[in-house]
This record gives structure tokens, sequence and C-alpha cells, in this order.
């Protein structure tokens, strides 16, 4: 099938590599002429696992190419994928002119009947609004909109960073939102070799599924968290907690981590533009603000820690281990760990930080206020105090022993519980997890 994608940032770029690689013929449109000049040459501006190589292969095989053009792009195409971003405005609610420009854009360009199909998360009732802004745009350029017939469609993304790549060739399901059967049957036979549930619902059903996915998931988290304030206070586990509730099927045990709480691009986004779309319908959505409320309570309960802990911050040298949202990717948007290390550097902290793949991300936002190291124990060496922000694994194989010996102090504060199993007391160093008990496991 022909395939256009519009926007090449993590959404569009997977997806369209992916459908190149399923043999659709893909042709990937940006406005951004350096992002497109980069994948042209087979380079991939972000760092996502397997990506790059999918990119390099779906291009020999013909079947993948970029473009600036939009005419070009949408020459052939049956399927215009519609991958824009959404930010947030300042209050919370998701941006939209991003979207509703590119399709305008492609109702002034369009001559041929396409299937038009919002990946991009938006707010409920927003496809319905883009169709209208199609066919008006259709008519601007004295097209009649009953003869180019544009059939739209929602099919809302639930890739992970870091993990993109393997979660769209096996998702767990397939959600498309239309106004007729037939048109969302079409867009299904595209994904015919996945094995998975594959529902039609109606479009606003498709908008805020997407939101509810990420609100829920979010919950988890903040939920887990509170618990994991509980353990702490109580004698208990969190972890020992975590496992025994995520066996009940009911709950299950994904998502469950208990940290310095969720960031990224989706999360912080989406919750926030979900308690707007609820405002808007007249709603107080109580629970997702406390969702909200506890992620961002995370963040100054870990600073407080480590304040009482050592003092005054003024002047202290910290060492950061990770600095994206998450591990497996260079992405530092809302991540919490970012907000930490900007909080730090607030009381005064001197700091050095280390992440395998986020510095040069890092580096845009935070400026020359904190130092980079090459690697984690180089971030340790002289620190007060060491923090781990992020899940990377490769923290785990530091060797404990060269840790304590290159530090100055002796604490370490580890918001994501990576090192929580290794014994850190063992090495003369003062450890101190999320929820953790500090007595050894039975
Ligand atoms: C999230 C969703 O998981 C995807 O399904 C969705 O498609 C995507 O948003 C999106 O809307 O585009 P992503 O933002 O890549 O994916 O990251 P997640 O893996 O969901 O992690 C989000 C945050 O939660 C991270 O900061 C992570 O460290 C944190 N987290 C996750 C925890 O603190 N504890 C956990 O148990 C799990």
């Amino acid at each position: 099938m022909d395939v256009t994608i519009i926007g090449t940032g993590y959404v569009g770029l997977v997806t369209g590599v992916c459908l190149a690689s399923l043999g659709n013929k893909v042709v990937c449109f940006d406005i951004d002429r350096d992002k497109i000049s980069k994948l042209k040459e087979g380079r991939v501006p972000f760092f996502e696992p397997g990506l790059q190589d999918l990119v390099k292969e779906g291009m020999a095989k013909g079947n993948l190419r970029f473009t600036v053009e939009l005419s070009d792009a949408l020459q052939d195409a049956s399927f215009v994928f519609l991958c824009v971003g959404t930010p947030p405005t300042e209050i919370g609610s998701a941006d939209l002119s991003f979207i509703e420009e590119a399709v305008r854009q492609i109702g002034l360009t369009l001559d041929h009947d396409i299937y038009l199909v919002t990946k991009s998360t938006v707010p409920v009732g927003t496809n319905r609004r883009l169709l209208s802004l199609v066919s008006e745009a259709l008519e601007e350029v004295g097209r009649d909109p009953r003869q180019i017939h544009v059939t739209m469609l929602s099919n809302p993304e639930f890739l992970r960073e870091g993990s993109a790549v393997d979660d769209f060739m096996k998702p767990d399901r397939i959600l498309v939102g239309a106004d007729e059967r037939w048109g969302a049957d079409i867009l299904l036979r595209m994904y015919a070799p996945f094995e998975c549930p594959k529902v039609i619902m109606r479009l606003e059903s498709a908008e805020l599924a997407k939101y509810t996915a990420n609100a829920f998931l979010a919950a988890k988290i903040s939920f887990i968290n509170e618990i994991a304030e509980i353990a702490e206070k109580t004698g208990a586990d969190i972890r020992e907690v975590a496992e025994a509730i995520g066996l009940d099927p009911r709950i299950g045990s994904k998502f469950l981590k208990a940290g310095i709480g969720y960031g990224g691009s989706c999360f912080p986004k989406d919750t926030r533009a979900l308690y707007q779309i609820a405002g808007s319908a007249g709603l107080d959505f109580h629970l997702l603000s406390a969702v909200i409320e506890v992620n961002n309570r995370q963040r100054d309960r870990f600073v407080a820690r480590i304040r009482e802990t050592l003092g005054d911050l003024t002047g202290k040298k910290i060492g950061i281990w990770g600095l994206a949202f998450k591990a497996n990717t260079d992405d530092v948007r809302e991540s919490s760990a970012i907000d930490i290390v900007r909080r730090l550097f607030a009381e005064g902290a001197d700091i050095t930080a280390y992440d395998p793949q986020g510095m040069e991300s890092a580096r845009k936002m935070l400026g020359d206020t904190i130092q980079y190291a090459s690697d984690p124990l180089s971030a340790a060496a002289g620190a007060d105090a060491l923090c781990v922000l992020t899940e990377w694994p490769l923290f785990r194989s530091v060797n404990g022993v060269k840790l304590a010996e290159v530090m100055r102090g002796t604490h370490v504060f580890d918001g994501r519980n990576v090192l929580a199993d290794l014994r850190m007391e063992t090495y003369g160093l003062t450890y101190h997890g999320i929820g953790l008990c500090k007595n050894l496991p039975l």
C-alpha cells in the first residue's frame, strides 16, 4: 500500500519505517529540512534501538523515502498518517495548531481520495474537526469535497520510547476509530501480519481511549509511589508489595515500580490534557489531579531527603547517574531527573552528571549549570552524594569498591531502586532507596 507519513518524530518515523519493513511503499514528510536531510543519509536524529538499521534497510529496498515537498509526499498516497506533535499549551491542554496546519496544507494540496489516519494524541472531537478543516481547504482551492473523498480514521499509538520498534511490530492491540466500519476494515488490512486484538470503535472512543490508557498507567505509578511511602514508614518493602499485588491478573505486574515519578513527552502532557478535557466537559477529575500532584511530590520528597541527610546543599558535590526520562532513550523531555538536577542546582549544589545516551539532549536543557562526565565513576568522583535518577541497567555493573573509593561522602540516593539488591552497605556506602526496608530480605 502507498503510505505517507506526516511528521518524522518518534511516532511518525517508527510507524513509517515499520510499515516499510512490512512491504508498504512509504514516504515520510517533515517541514524540518535538517531532519529530512539527515534521514536521507540514513541517519536517525534521535536514539531508538533498532530504528537506524530499519531505516537503512527500507531505503535500500526502495520502500522508504523522505521528502520536504508535500505535493511529492501526497502524489501516490492512499493512506496519510498524521504523526504531528501535540505539545502542551500553558494551561496544559493539547496545542493543536501544528496538526491543524498540517491538515489544512493536505487539503490545499490533495487531488485524490485518501484515508487520513490520526496517530497523534488528540483531544476528543479533534478528528471530526480535522475532517471539516480538510474539506474547507479543498473548497478553498476550488476542489469539491464530495468528489475528493477523505475518510477520517483514528489509530492511536501505544508504542514506548526505547522499545518503539518492538512495540510496533508486536502490538498488544490495535485500535481504529471510524465513522463507518468499512474504512476501519481497510486500514486493518495493513495490520494483517499482526496477530493481536483489533478493535473498531467510534472516533471519539478511540481518542478518549488513548488518553485513558496513559492516564491509567500514570495512576498506577503514582499509586505505587504513595504506597512506597507507607512501606518506608511501616517497615514493609515496596518491591515485595508490588510483586504480591502484581500476581493478581486484575492488577498486573507492570508499571508498579516506585521511584521519582513518571516523565517523558507523553504521561505528563497527556494527564494534564485529559484533566483539561474533563474540565471542558464540566467535570473535575479529582483522581487525575491527585495522580499529577503525587508525581510532582515524588521529586520534592527525593530532594528533601537529600537535604535532610546532607544539610545545606550549598557547595555540596553531587554526582548524578541518569538524565533521560527512562532507560534506553536519549529523551530528556519532562524528565524527573532533569527536574531534580535543576532543584539541586537551585539549592547551590555542585553537580556532575553522566547518562549513557542523554548527555547531548540534557546539555541543551541544562547548559553549563552542571558538569558532564564521560562515565559513571567520573560522575561520582569526589562527590558527597550520588543520585541515581534513570533506571539504566549499566549502573548495576559499576564496581562498588571503586565507587566507594572515588566518592568523598558515602550517601547513595537511588531514585529508581536500580541498585537496591546490590548491598551497597558492604562497600561502606549508605544506601537510600524508595519504599525499601533496610533489613535483609527473608
Ligand atoms: C508511554 C506509554 O507507555 C506508551 O504506551 C504510549 O504509546 C506513549 O507513552 C505515548 O503516548 O506515546 P513512554 O512515554 O515512552 O510511553 O514511556 P513509559 O515506558 O510509559 O514510561 C513513562 C515514565 O514512567 C518513565 O519516566 C518511567 O521511568 C516511568 N515509570 C514507568 C515508572 O516510574 N514506574 C514504572 O513502573 C513504569
